[in-house]
């Protein structure tokens, strides 16, 4: 319903540029990618230009989509057992039949590639440049998890248990991949989903369903869910004809989940506390360009984001380091999503809390080498700041503030550096700017996090080639990475099958 309050027919509005016709075929099976919009190509800037124009004034989701606005707890409970039953069903069907569901649902995503880019700037402040990669993330998920779903049937010596009723709760933060992936991936293990999406991004979770609805997933297997009151929605993370929650978001927000319930099969990604280490063998002009996008990527709002630079020896007080770092950060421009020449955009809400004291107030021995200014009266639109002299245990070494801010830390050896980057609380992902293989190799062997990646930057991993989950408390639950191999085994349980006579 929502897509068609807008005024022009869909299909024109939200049309997508061939973007396959430059990737090579691969080999018949072989799993690909599926390729962002690329602004080099002329039809891809002025499809852009189409969508960014369409932001001020959008109202895409606007009505919902068929949302069950939860203010009844009897409400509540019929809903869940409704959909509970409707997730025996589905998981009754061969999981071949799930699968190819998937696969329209891949399709219908990229067709509403432009739709969702919309609604993220308009909803999330995402600019293109970072929506795009969510929908081809999505793509990506849908066609994977459709593999694996097929996979599941060919196990032998096991049967795979569907789960009858799966509860995502995905953030606001990546308002299309996330919630995608989750639900996707509860889909093809053969559970039913109630998708409640993140308060500010009610929106996009409503676009998200329209697409998968339209792909064939039947609505009362995906249902979307609004909870108005505290108290309904732990009696709806709490109900007992919930078999899992994925949730990604806060550890404390992970820790609350479990106080509903001490039982709850719970599968959550939760916060980071990322660095990027850098050493004097490293391309300083790639780990520059690296550490700059990984930290003020969507104004540094991501659990996978690097909020910490550690530079190692001579690297701490290269001038040329310094300068190119600071250069490239002071020339981000900072403004709204539909101005395409933004890289920085707003913040989702006005910083408050932590994030406000991160940006506005120094610890001992710190100062500002860029301090964070405000540039609107809400307090949504921050200059991205650069603080140094970051010492051990200080707040900014430790805590995990979800914005614009990037720490500078020093260490003498990596040795001293991995052992900074590890005493954090959270292990999600980590990077290295390195060319000299032993480091590379005393690093892969010693650092603590779940995605580690050497002379790139730390967000934005790749479905398949780069499995999503972390350790410590980035993690509760089984620990399956999010577009691995081995995700839906983590959302159903598997029986022994008789032996064969
Ligand atoms: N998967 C995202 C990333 O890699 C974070 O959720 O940036």
């Amino acid at each position: 319903a929502a897509l068609r309050d807008v005024d022009a027919p869909a299909p024109e509005r939200h049309r997508v540029p061939d973007r396959h016709a430059a990737v090579p075929p691969s080999a018949p099976g072989a799993f690909t990618n599926t390729p962002d919009t690329d602004p080099a190509v002329r039809e891809h800037r002025a499809w852009v230009r189409d969508v960014l124009a369409r932001v001020p004034g959008s109202t895409l989701g606007a009505a919902g989509a068929d949302a069950a606005r939860v203010d009844d707890a009897g409400v509540l409970d019929a809903l869940v057992r409704d959909a509970r039953r409707a997730g025996e069903a589905w998981g009754a069907r061969p999981a071949a039949e799930r699968a190819a569901v998937l696969d329209r649902a891949a399709d219908a995503l990229e067709a509403h590639r432009g739709a969702l880019l919309e609604v993220m700037a308009a909803e999330a402040g995402k600019t293109v440049d970072q929506g795009d990669p969510e929908v081809s993330e999505a793509v990506d998920f849908a066609h994977w998890y459709a593999e694996l779903a097929r996979g599941l049937d060919r196990v032998d010596g096991a049967t795979f248990v569907p789960a009858a009723l799966t509860l995502v709760t995905p953030p606001w933060n990546f308002p299309v991949a996330i919630p995608a992936g989750s639900t996707l991936a509860a889909l093809a293990a053969g559970s039913a989903v109630l998708l409640k999406p993140a308060g500010p991004a009610e929106r996009c979770g409503a676009v998200l369903a329209e697409a998968l609805w339209d792909a064939g997933v039947p609505r009362d297997v995906l249902r979307l869910v609004q909870v108005d009151e505290d108290a309904l929605g732990r009696a709806l993370v709490a109900h007992p004809a919930v078999d899992r929650v994925v949730l990604t978001g806060a550890y404390e927000t992970a820790e609350l989940f479990r106080s509903f319930r001490p039982d709850l099969p719970l599968l959550a990604e939760t916060s980071g506390k990322n660095a990027i280490v850098v050493t004097p063998s490293a391309d300083l002009d790639l780990a520059v360009r690296d550490v700059v996008a990984s930290a003020f990527g969507h104004a540094g709002q991501k659990c996978s984001a690097a909020s910490l630079v550690v530079l190692v020896g001579s690297v701490a007080t290269s001038r040329r380091f310094r300068s190119q770092l600071l250069d490239a950060v002071s020339s981000l421009a900072v403004g709204l999503p539909q101005d395409a020449r933004t890289q920085v955009g707003p913040l989702i809400e006005p910083a408050a809390g932590k994030l406000l004291t991160g940006l506005t107030t120094l610890e001992p021995g710190q100062a500002w080498a860029l301090a964070p200014r405000r540039l609107d009266d809400a307090g949504r639109l921050w200059s991205p700041g650069v603080v140094t002299g970051v010492a051990r245990g200080s707040r900014t070494h430790r805590t995990e503030y979800f914005g614009p801010v990037l720490g500078v830390m020093t260490a003498a050896t990596l040795d001293e550096a991995i052992d900074l980057v590890n005493d954090v609380d959270y292990g999600l992902t980590s990077g290295l700017h390195s060319l000299d293989p032993a480091e590379i190799g005393t690093w892969l062997a010693r650092v603590q996090a779940g995605n580690l990646y050497v002379n790139r930057g730390t967000t934005g991993a790749i479905v398949r080639r780069q499995p999503f989950g972390g350790w410590k408390r980035s993690a509760v639950g089984p620990g399956t990475k999010a577009g691995g191999p081995s995700y839906l085994a983590g959302l159903g349980s598997w029986a022994s099958a008789p032996a064969a006579a």
